[in-house]
């Protein structure tokens, strides 16, 4: 994408939300599992506490946090044309994540999908859904980090356990001949690091057996001190591609937003970029790395803070397993004051997504009733040909 051409559409973020679970982990209670001290965890990579999901999935904080994000924009469901769910911890290999939240959404219009690009899937994302509202083929995209890593964590390995926490983010992307919006991206992969980081059984190569779990494969391994050097380089490189390809010069970046894993990392990228603490959002002493969620959360939180305002230059910029990186500069256009939410239309939006729960259900039980139904007629007339 470059941002030469003003005579196109555009994608702008127009909604966002977010999701945290309420249970918190703190670093003291980590330490009492595994051989760690809160304060390794807080100088090593500035983390005091996580969110562990209790009664949460993927998909039902992916759904709280696009409820939120539809509820800013004022977009009702049926205007979306697709839904991004961007994960490495989705509710089941298939069906997507994606397609279970559109359903839970009502979003009847949309197509749906899941993408795995670990740490980095939600600009991954961000730059799909911008590409397609900026080539003209859809309007309204939501774009959702979602992860519950607490799951897929081996809670005996130190060298994981305290880095990881669960929650989501979502934005509402849409179209408009408005220049501003997502101008740019940069998306990156090097395979050869696969094993750096990664969740060694459950797919095609490794199915789950007895011997995988017993050996403990289904959970994340990772050799830290590689990621590390890996994501000082590519962060600072990601942001100056992302940057010129949109025509922004580094001096008018206004606000990084980057991939939340060690705070040591993001103070790196800063420090090489020459940009003042108060410019690089950093909220991972709260939740941890959250992977794919992690940026939309910081972005959220930060709008909230209001530290971001429309004419500000912002860069995502994420990294992790794949290895894999990317990095969206953006101009923001949307006035950040949420609308106050009148009890009306709170009581509006509820019955909507009640509704869609309704008619889910009517479906799977028509669905059912039309497979035994056919499956009967089937039957009689197959006897009915027997004896004839
Ligand atoms: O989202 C994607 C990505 N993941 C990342 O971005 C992770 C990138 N890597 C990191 O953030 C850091 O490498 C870690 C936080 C994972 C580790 O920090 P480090 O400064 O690179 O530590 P290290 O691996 O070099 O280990 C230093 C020492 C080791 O002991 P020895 O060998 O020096 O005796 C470790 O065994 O710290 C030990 N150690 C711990 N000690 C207390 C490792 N984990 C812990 C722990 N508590 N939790």
């Amino acid at each position: 994408m470059s941002a030469n051409n003003h005579h196109q559409r555009y994608a702008h973020i127009v909604g966002w939300g977010k999701y945290v679970p309420s249970n918190i982990l703190t670093n003291d209670e980590l330490a009492k599992r595994v051989d760690t001290s809160d304060v390794w965890i807080r100088e090593r990579t500035g983390i005091r506490e996580r969110r562990i999901a209790t009664k949460e999935t993927t998909a039902s904080m992916a759904l709280y946090a696009a409820q939120d994000a539809l509820e800013v924009a004022d977009v009702s469901p049926n205007e979306i044309d697709l839904v991004i769910v961007a994960t490495s911890t989705p509710e089941y290999i298939f069906p997507a994540t994606a397609s279970i939240v559109q359903d839970q959404l009502g979003a009847q219009s949309a197509g749906a999908f899941d993408l795995s690009a670990a740490c980095s899937g939600f600009v991954y994302g961000l730059s799909v859904g911008a590409s397609m509202i900026r080539a003209g083929t859809y309007n309204n995209v939501l774009v959702i980090g979602s992860e519950t890593f607490s799951r897929i964590i081996n809670w005996k390995d130190r060298t994981t356990c305290i880095l990881f926490g669960d929650g989501a983010g979502a934005v509402l992307l849409r179209g408009s001949d408005e220049f501003g919006g997502v101008l740019s991206s940069v998306l990156g992969s090097d395979g050869s690091g696969g094993e750096l980081l990664e969740v060694p059984a459950g797919g095609s190569r490794n199915p789950a057996s007895i011997e995988t779990v017993m050996a403990n494969l289904h959970t994340v391994r990772m050799n830290g001190r590689e990621v590390y050097r890996f994501a000082t380089r590519v962060m600072v490189d990601a942001t100056k591609q992302a940057l010129q390809k949109a025509n922004i010069p580094l001096s008018e970046l206004d606000m990084l937003v980057p991939h939340q894993a060690n705070a040591r990392i993001i103070d790196y990228a800063a420090k090489a970029l020459n940009l003042p603490p108060e410019k690089v959002i950093k909220n991972l002493d709260r939740y941890g790395n959250t992977s794919a969620a992690s940026i939309p959360l910081a972005l959220v939180e930060a709008i909230e803070e209001k530290r971001v305002n429309p004419g500000d230059h912002l860069v995502f910029v994420g990294f992790g397993g794949g290895l894999s990186w990317g990095a969206c500069a953006l101009e923001w256009t949307e006035p950040t004051i949420k609308r106050a939410t009148t009890p009306q239309r709170a009581a509006q939006s509820r019955l909507r997504y009640q509704w869609a729960h309704v008619k889910s259900f009517g479906h799977r039980v028509l669905r059912r009733v039309d497979a035994g139904v056919s499956h009967t007629l089937d039957r009689i007339e197959g006897s009915k040909n027997g004896d004839e």
